[in-house]
């Protein structure tokens, strides 16, 4: 049910996001496991998952970490990539959602990355077989304002050498990304809410802003204004990836940044506050869950989220026992939904 003081979201899901392991994973997980139907696991670990066993056994801990909300989240689990035989993936397969590529170097932890898209053929070939979507950080090394533009083409030449390969362009942040969705049928993507939301300038327009940080990073106004109409429109092929990527306080606010922002905490409640603003609420349940759900034809639990107009101001640090501090997005920030008590 909508109206302009409340939306009701059946299975909200997060199609992107970072989990982390350890005292980290213990004090974010139930954060997204609280208001979440499910959410694509980011591999990213150190070292990357790239085996069924460390897969099962990661899942394991995020279900152990996520709290009293764990029977109704369902951890989407992928694997780094790498090569992989037919019977690696098969035997992976059961548990697996997706397998997520990085060129090597684009972002944190992917010093095992690829060098080299043609050398991965055999394995998209396998993957395109078998049905097994492929999940892409499309990034080059080139100037960093370009590094997206400049790999739209590999997308392209991906979705054209496998049709049947679903492709999904990660945290897109051009507007050049999303025109390419209506160009090839087997490609879709993710956006995040802060992509939404904010633009260079907010990060590096003033004194400097750590916390919004990221890779790939925000871009010009005209690709924040693409972005947003693509998610409020509610485009078939995209779907709300938050990129949620806690760091601890320490390694952000630092000569040497670490790239990510957390969002997880306020994640729906912001996006039902953009929503709202841009009189588009009766679109919010398709981009944070349907278009998914139809996309990747997936079964999340039967959860319904309330969100509600009234003001909530987001914690400034969150924080557990041990001394771990993670800043998130508009930390200290009013704002105008919240999830309801
Ligand atoms: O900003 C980012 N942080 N971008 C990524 O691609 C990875 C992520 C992380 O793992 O911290
Ligand atoms: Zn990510």
């Amino acid at each position: 049910m909508t109206s302009p003081d409340s939306i009701i979201l059946h299975r909200p899901l997060d199609m992107h996001l970072h989990l982390r392991d350890g005292d980290m994973l213990r004090l974010v997980a139930p954060h997204s496991a609280a208001t979440l139907a499910g959410a694509v696991i980011m591999p990213n670990l150190v070292p990357p998952v790239t085996s069924v066993e460390m897969l099962a056994a990661y899942r394991d801990r995020i279900l152990a970490a996520a709290g009293p909300d764990a029977a109704t989240f369902q951890p989407l689990m992928t694997l780094f990539f790498q090569h992989y035989t037919e019977a690696q993936l098969a035997a992976a397969q059961p548990q697996l959602f997706a397998v997520k590529l990085y060129p090597h170097g684009v972002t944190t932890n992917s010093e095992s990355g690829i060098h080299s898209i043609d050398a991965a053929e055999p394995t998209l070939k396998l993957m395109e077989e078998m049905g097994i979507p492929l999940l892409v950080h499309g990034e080059t090394t080139g100037f960093v304002l370009d590094r997206e533009a400049e790999f739209l083409s590999i997308y392209e030449r991906l979705a054209a050498r496998f049709p049947r390969l679903r492709i999904v362009m990660e945290h897109i942040t051009t507007a050049a990304a999303v025109a390419l969705l209506d160009r090839h049928e087997n490609l879709h993507a993710t956006v995040t809410g802060h992509h939404l939301v904010i633009t260079l300038d907010d990060v590096a327009g003033g004194l400097l802003q750590p916390h919004l940080f990221c890779k790939p990073i925000a871009k010009r106004p005209e690709d924040r204004a693409a972005l947003l109409a693509a998610a409020l429109a509610a485009h078939p092929k995209l779907m709300l990836g938050s990129d949620s990527a806690p760091h601890p306080q320490h390694a952000k606010e630092c000569c040497g940044c670490a790239a990510g922002v957390y969002t997880a905490p306020l994640l729906l409640p912001r996006m039902a506050q953009l929503f709202a603003e841009h009189g588009a609420l009766d679109n919010l349940q398709a981009f944070v869950s349907d278009n998914a759900i139809r996309i990747h034809g997936l079964t999340p639990p039967d959860k319904a989220i309330t969100l509600v107009r009234q003001p909530w101001t987001v914690p400034a640090v969150y924080q557990d026992s041990t001394g771990l501090k993670v800043i998130p997005w508009e930390a200290g920030h009013e704002l105008a939904w919240r999830i309801a008590p």
